[in-house]
């Protein structure tokens, strides 16, 4: 069982709280599904003002939904496409403070109004991305991009691949 509060203070304060708590649930587990999924748990309940949180693995050209927390998502996505799709192309996380004004931007879920797209990236092969969604203008800044970073590379040294 997992008991904990959501996790306060400053962000880098509060993604340091989260990385402990995800080490402890990765802990003595290699599938990366199951620490996937754990972690989008993670994030939903310890970071405020999100409407999605979760995963997209490549697969061939494509990314391929994987487990979040949220309403359902668009499955598919092609390499290059939308935030996630660009965020697997370039490998660096992209941060998208009003997704209106992003260029070619998929709308999964209506409310969202700001995003931060992960990749994780395995001994230098681009494996997925985590992706985040807000229902709120300029969620995201570079402090997240920072805490998410290192939580996608927590679960990559932790996961067997997917
Ligand atoms: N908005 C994303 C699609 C995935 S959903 O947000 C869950 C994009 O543009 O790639």
């Amino acid at each position: 069982m997992f008991d904990a509060e959501r996790p306060t203070g400053t962000k880098p304060e509060i993604y340091r709280q989260l990385a402990l708590m995800a080490e402890g649930l990765f802990h003595g587990e290699r599938d990366g599904i199951a620490n996937a999924a754990n972690l989008s748990g993670l994030l939903w309940m310890g970071l405020a003002d999100l409407n999605w949180a979760g995963f997209y693995f490549l697969r061939g050209a494509e990314l391929v939904l994987g487990p979040f927390q949220g309403k359902p998502a668009c499955v598919r996505i092609a390499m290059g496409r939308g935030v996630c799709g660009t965020a697997a192309a370039r490998r660096e996380t992209i941060v998208v403070p009003d997704v209106e004004a992003f260029p070619g931007h998929i709308a999964c879920d209506a409310a969202s109004r700001s995003e931060i797209v992960v990749p994780l990236l395995a001994n230098g092969r681009m494996i997925g991305v985590l992706d985040l969604d807000s229902p709120v203008e300029g969620r995201f800044d570079s402090e997240d991009a920072q805490g998410l970073e290192a939580l996608a590379a927590l679960w990559v040294a932790a996961s067997d691949p997917v």
